[in-house]
């Protein structure tokens, strides 16, 4: 209900009455009222005018439950919207929620993460107010060895949307780096709940610089945001989530139907990576050579100058 007052509000140019509210959404006044100070607890500004009615202020740009139904078009996924102010780490809320059952498709968002995990046990900067931190519980039925298929596709996903909600044309850097101009503007972390043979659940962690002007120092160099992509542009989070579990149901569903070839292709074309010369390291050697494919595991194929072809499962790459 709260989701539909938010439209009605965001679309009436100036003030609706509690009355007509009521009569649009079919329910009482008092109803309104308290819909109304549950959004001023949200941080809404709204001005009430006797006579005249309610009319918003100033919108907090916030991604909860109501702001992301408002503008959610997906059939499956953020059907389920777990949405909290700060937390550890939505992945850990995740895990928890998927061994509780929860259905596929469910998200846990936070405005705030404590101690947001990036690849490799590094550490995902998340402040307040700025970005998108969420995870994403999928069911697939596909065998266990097949998972890292859905990183890709995340990264493919995660690309389009953020064509589709700025016009920017990001790129994607092995195995899952979403860069604009050569800084990280988005990370994915991909992890499982499974038994030898079956999935129980994937666990997509999503990361992605949406509205922040400054980095701590350590990733000035190596991070940025949409909007400092965008000379400054504000995004709306609510709806570029929207816009990114769209592109993501189009994806996952093409792939449980069709299989990994065309998310395969698309990645490769959004992909710097491939036919480039790079430098990999290792946790054990430095490799260089010339990125060549990527296997249907989304190992990284790497031709050496002596015609040798490496297989690279995990390394930090440049060029
Ligand atoms: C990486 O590039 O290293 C992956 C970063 C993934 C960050 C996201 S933010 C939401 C989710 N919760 C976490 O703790 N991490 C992922």
């Amino acid at each position: 209900m709260r989701s539909k007052l938010l439209q009605l509000l965001r679309q009436t140019n100036g003030y609706i009455s509690g009355q007509e509210i009521s009569k649009q959404l079919g329910i009482s006044r008092t109803a309104v009222w308290k819909h109304m100070e549950e959004l001023r607890k949200n941080g809404y500004e709204l001005e009430a005018v006797p006579r005249k009615g309610y009319r918003l202020l100033n919108d907090p740009n916030r991604a909860g439950e109501d702001e992301i139904k408002a503008k959610l078009q997906t059939q499956t996924l953020g059907q389920e919207i777990i949405y909290k102010n700060e937390v550890t780490s939505t992945q850990e809320e995740a895990h928890e929620a998927a061994r509780k059952g929860a259905a596929e498709g469910t998200i846990i968002v936070a405005d705030r993460q404590l101690k947001g995990k990036g690849r490799l046990g590094r550490k995902w900067e998340s402040p307040p107010g700025s970005g998108l931190w969420f995870s994403l519980i999928l069911r697939p039925p596909i065998p266990p060895q097949e998972a890292p298929q859905l990183t890709l596709l995340t990264a493919v996903a995660v690309t389009e949307a953020v064509t589709e909600a700025t016009g920017l044309q990001p790129q994607i850097k092995w195995p899952n780096d979403i860069l604009l101009n050569g800084k990280k503007v988005a990370g994915i972390l991909t992890e499982m709940q499974s038994d030898p043979d079956r999935i129980q659940a994937v666990i997509v962690g999503i990361g992605i610089n949406i509205n922040q002007m400054e980095f701590p120092e350590e990733l000035s160099d190596i991070a940025t945001s949409l909007k400092q992509e965008s000379e400054g542009t504000t995004y709306s989070r609510a709806d570029f989530i929207a816009i990114l579990l769209s592109r993501y149901e189009y994806w996952y569903h093409h792939y449980l139907k069709h299989g990994f070839l065309d998310v395969k292709k698309r990645w490769e074309a959004l992909t710097f990576t491939i036919g480039k010369k790079i430098k990999a390291t290792t946790v054990t050697k430095t490799l260089i050579g010339t990125a060549v494919g990527i296997t249907d595991d989304g190992v990284l194929l790497l031709k050496k100058e002596d015609g040798e072809i490496e297989h690279i499962y995990s390394a930090d790459i440049s060029l």
